[in-house]
């Protein structure tokens, strides 16, 4: 993969407000295999990802259960694997999550759209999404989207984008029946046809359509805004404390709303002695060190890396690009956030130091870490839950001691 030249995302959209097209914007990139790749992931993981499928202008739900039920690599193309699945030919399904399932597509978004966004202060994080599909307009027809989108067009076939810079008419808003029956709604708005490697940047609220003549798939990563309610409820769902029996307050009855209120309120500020203000600041900071960990994506890659046996004695690791293993402490105990997950470890100086070093080295070997431990079974352990929440990534096998460099 090559990108064409370095950008700055926020200045080149003024500051996200305003839409953007860059052509080829990712080159030589084999998107066929990715998502297959995705989709063969899909099928051996324990989750299913969020998704909204629509067969022939008809939304079936239910399919989403039997995804795994046809072999991705039994097919000649992805497209036909589709049709095989959903049982018709005409498709457009929409995947939540694409970063879970595909390391590749997590270091192609970080690396191009995240770590371009300018100032890099992750507030509220992306998500990523794929739109597949072989024929019409976006199902539910022209509308604006509350959060700020990047597409990425990766083809095979083109894609034809509409956007509105200012409000259309409500008439032709909402609705597919009309899209097909005449072109009057076209005037208004401004027309891009996409080819694979371009993309193109939609404003929050900006009203779009998307039209697909034939297969392909669209990349798309959301910002999450961050305005103070987004950075509160964010807060709210990470306390720090969070009680065993979640919250479940908003469709209660106004008496058990207060109940539930009331002792969710006595148990965390009795037993912590903290303000409910500090557990919602922490929570923030917890749900930040839960983006940077991750390269800025909401969510955690599926599955524990066991693929292509490891020898930990021989290799040279490195931490994965854009990611972060930010550490907190609280009392005897240590967290390290690690690819959207907080792990909980018992504290030690030795640990909060090694993972410093870890982070520190463009590459390092279990003897480095073991020598800044001093303890060769705990540096192992250590790097056997980095490597396998995939924190870090082999290097090479030279030995950065005693080997060939
Ligand atoms: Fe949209």
């Amino acid at each position: 993969m090559s990108t064409k030249t370095l950008h700055h995302l926020g200045k080149e959209t003024n500051q996200f407000t305003r839409p953007v097209v860059w052509r080829s914007f990712i080159k030589k990139v084999d998107w066929g295999k990715i998502y297959t790749d995705f989709v063969r992931e899909v099928q051996g993981s324990e989750r299913i990802p969020q998704m909204n499928i629509n067969v022939k202008d008809a939304v079936k739900p239910w399919l989403r259960n039997t995804i795994k039920d046809f072999p991705v690599d039994h097919h000649a193309s992805l497209e036909k694997w589709f049709s095989q699945w959903l049982g018709g030919d005409e498709f457009c399904v929409l995947f939540d999550r694409i970063t879970d399932y595909s390391e590749k597509i997590h270091e192609i978004l970080t690396s191009t759209v995240l770590a371009n966004l300018g100032e890099k202060d992750l507030k509220m994080g992306a998500d990523s999404y794929a739109i597949f599909g072989n024929y019409g307009y976006t199902p539910f027809g022209i509308h604006p989207d509350n959060e700020p989108i990047f597409l990425i067009h990766c083809g095979p076939s083109t894609k034809d984008v509409w956007y509105w810079e200012t409000e259309p008419e409500p008439t032709i808003t909402g609705r597919t029946d009309l899209l097909e029956s005449n072109d009057e709604w076209k005037k208004s708005a401004v027309h891009i046809v996409l080819e694979p490697g371009d993309m193109i940047f939609i404003p929050s609220r900006m009203y779009h359509l998307l039209y697909t003549p034939d297969f392909s798939i669209t990349l798309g990563t959301a910002l999450f805004p961050s305005n103070v309610s987004s950075l509160i409820r964010s807060g709210i769902a990470h306390l720090d404390y969070q009680p065993a029996d979640n919250l479940s307050l908003f469709w209660s009855e106004k008496e058990s709303i207060e109940v539930q209120y009331g002792s969710i309120l006595e148990k965390e500020l009795n037993s912590n002695e903290k303000d409910l203000g500090e557990l919602i600041l922490q929570g923030v900071l917890d749900q930040r060190s839960l983006l940077q960990s991750n390269g800025g994506f909401i969510g955690n890659p599926t599955g524990e890396k066991h693929e292509a046996p490891v020898n930990f004695e021989k290799a040279c690791f490195r931490v994965k690009k854009n990611i972060e293993i930010p550490m907190k402490r609280r009392g005897s105990e240590l967290y390290l956030y690690l690819r959207g997950k907080k792990c909980r470890l018992n504290y030690h100086p030795s640990i909060e130091k090694a993972v410093h070093f870890i982070q520190g080295s463009s590459k390092f070997s279990l003897k480095d870490v073991a020598g800044e431990m001093e303890d060769e079974t705990v540096a192992l352990d250590l790097i056997k839950l980095l490597y396998r929440n995939r924190g870090i990534e082999t290097a090479c096998t030279c030995q950065v001691h005693g080997g060939v460099k």
